[in-house]
């Protein structure tokens, strides 16, 4: 039965123009999506922009502009890295993703789903009018306790400021058992491991009622009923994730599949997990709107070159200039292939340059061109004729080692976990053993001294490279479409499923002219290595 997935990246501040760590949390989302597809799920991924509160308007103001001209200048930037809007407009996909929707919280329906929420944790009774005095970062758009500033500052190093008003308070305190239930019975519900760990023991030390409505400025969504306050960004912001369902509207076909039946998947960075893990799950308990399946996954934080990406530094990454100067896939492989996910990784071209290079271009790559170009060569360009009968133990090895699905249970526990960088280091493994086979196997010898052997052998890695192109999809979508393209096999025999067919190639098949599916990244003079 196919299961509905709906998968989630954050909606970022459109404060600033986006960088190299927002765009690894969409690529990451945007494989998890495809790997899905693969695997005959079906798939709503939603992308967006978060764009109300005190940052977004201290912005525009210091733009000298307005927030919603602000907005609407920014949020392009975000867009472009994306596919077309819901309104079917094109944008340039700069990362190549497969969102379904892009949302931003200043549209109208998103206005109507805050409110409707709103209403519904009120008509709850979990909300509350009172006056909050405490500290506020805007910078993080987060409320600290006293005992959690660290010299004066918040444990972000964010900037805090003192702010007394009236405020509408959620009753969180309300949902320290019910959250530690929840997680107790849902163990799987946030990963990695550490970060479950991490959630639970801050949900030990008990919560607090959370101030959920500003005064002191009025970009945001207004209050039901209360036309001085604003709503606390981060109720409307995660809101979003109903409204791209068609919330307020409970009928609706994407809420009732994706949202109420659905499982549910939100990729965020470790910065933003209390967020997601505490206060999203208590108002939707509050609200009575916990979907049938929720899942959190918290990756780490990406540095460059052992430093903190900032703008004071200087060494914020825009996507654009890494792939320019790399290439998209190497750049969308290299992501995950820089470390495990969930952990933290540091950008280094030289790492990039040289793993990319190592991996996609020399053992991918060229396995699939050193074979292809050999089948155009001595077999007319046709699937070459395998022996069936007479495979030989290495033959036997080369097909284990291809056949990783179905019956193997560890690609779908990889894939369950998000564990990009094992699958992604078992292509290489595989792509090595073919590449060890030919030259064990020496097909330009046997042209001459047993052609059959020859066509056997030739047979056996295309189809190890159909299987590792298969897989490598999500991960190189155009270079292994490229590679599959090539091999002549249709858009539809492309699934997770299809790798199951062993000998799936039809000798007598034409295969297209064989041209390099990666190309080496070719740093010319040193210019090139000042900046990403
Ligand atoms: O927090 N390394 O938006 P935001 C890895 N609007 N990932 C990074 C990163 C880095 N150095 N920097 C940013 C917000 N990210 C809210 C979210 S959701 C309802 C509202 C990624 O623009 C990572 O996913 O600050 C992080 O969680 C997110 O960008 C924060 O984006
Ligand atoms: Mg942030």
């Amino acid at each position: 039965m196919t299961n509905s997935y709906y998968i989630t990246t954050p909606i970022y501040y459109v404060n600033d123009s986006p960088h190299l760590g927002h765009a690894y949390t969409t690529i990451s989302c945007d494989i998890a999506a495809r790997n899905k597809r693969l695997q005959g799920e079906e798939i709503f991924f939603l992308t967006g922009t978060d764009e109300h509160g005190q940052k977004i308007d201290k912005a525009a103001n210091l733009a000298g502009t307005d927030p919603q001209k602000f907005t609407d200048l920014v949020s392009q930037r975000f867009k472009a890295l994306v596919k077309a809007n819901v309104d079917g407009t094109a944008t340039e996909n700069l990362l190549n993703i497969t969102n379904d929707d892009f949302i931003r919280t200043t549209e109208e329906r998103h206005k109507l789903a805050c409110k409707a929420f709103w209403n519904k944790l009120k008509e709850s009774g979990y909300i509350y009018l009172d006056k909050y005095a405490g500290w506020y970062s805007v910078r993080d758009e987060a409320y600290y306790q006293e005992s959690e500033l660290v010299n004066g500052k918040a444990p972000t190093g964010a900037e805090v400021e003192w702010i007394e008003e009236e405020s509408y308070f959620f009753a969180l305190s309300k949902f320290q058992d019910k959250l530690l239930k929840f997680y107790e019975e849902n163990p799987d519900c946030i990963k990695p491991k550490s970060r479950y760990n991490e959630v639970v023991s801050f949900l030990k030390t008990g919560l607090k009622d959370l101030s959920i409505s500003r005064t002191n400025f009025n970009w945001g969504i207004p209050v039901p009923d209360a036309p001085k306050h604003v709503m606390y960004v981060w109720i409307d912001a995660l809101t979003n994730y109903l409204t791209a369902t068609g919330y307020p509207d409970e009928n609706a076909e994407k809420f009732q599949k994706f949202w109420k039946n659905g499982n549910v998947t939100h990729v965020v960075g470790k910065d933003i997990l209390r967020f997601h893990a505490v206060y999203w799950p208590a108002f939707l308990m509050a609200a009575n709107l916990m979907p049938k399946k929720l899942q959190i996954f918290a990756h780490g934080w990406w540095t460059v070159e052992g430093e903190k990406m900032s703008k004071s530094l200087g060494n914020v990454v825009a996507p654009r200039d890494l792939i320019e100067l790399y290439g998209l896939e190497q750049t969308r492989y290299y992501l995950f292939k820089a470390m495990p996910f969930g952990n933290d990784g540091d950008l280094s071209r030289d790492k990039l340059i040289e793993t990319c290079n190592a991996d996609l271009s020399n053992n991918i790559g060229n396995l699939a061109q050193r074979t292809l170009s050999m089948v155009a060569k001595n077999c007319d360009s046709k699937i070459p004729t395998y022996n069936d009968a007479s495979l030989t133990d290495d033959d036997k090895k080369l097909i284990e080692e291809t056949q990783v699905t179905g019956s193997n249970d560890k690609f779908e526990e990889q894939l369950s976990n998000f564990d990009f960088f094992n699958i992604i280091s078992d292509l290489t493994k595989i792509s090595s053993f073919a590449n060890e086979y030919i030259d064990r196997n020496a097909p330009w010898v046997l042209r001459k001294e047993n052609p059959e052997r020859m066509n056997s052998v030739l047979y056996h890695l295309c189809e190890a490279i159909r299987c590792i192109a298969i897989m490598l999809q999500p991960y190189c979508p155009n270079s292994s479409g490229k590679i599959l393209d090539q091999l002549n096999v249709p858009l539809e025999d492309r699934n997770f499923k299809d790798l199951e067919k062993k000998y799936y190639l039809k000798p007598g098949t034409t295969i297209n002219t064989p041209t390099p599916a990666f190309m080496k990244i070719e740093i010319k003079d040193n210019s090139d290595l000042k900046s990403f």
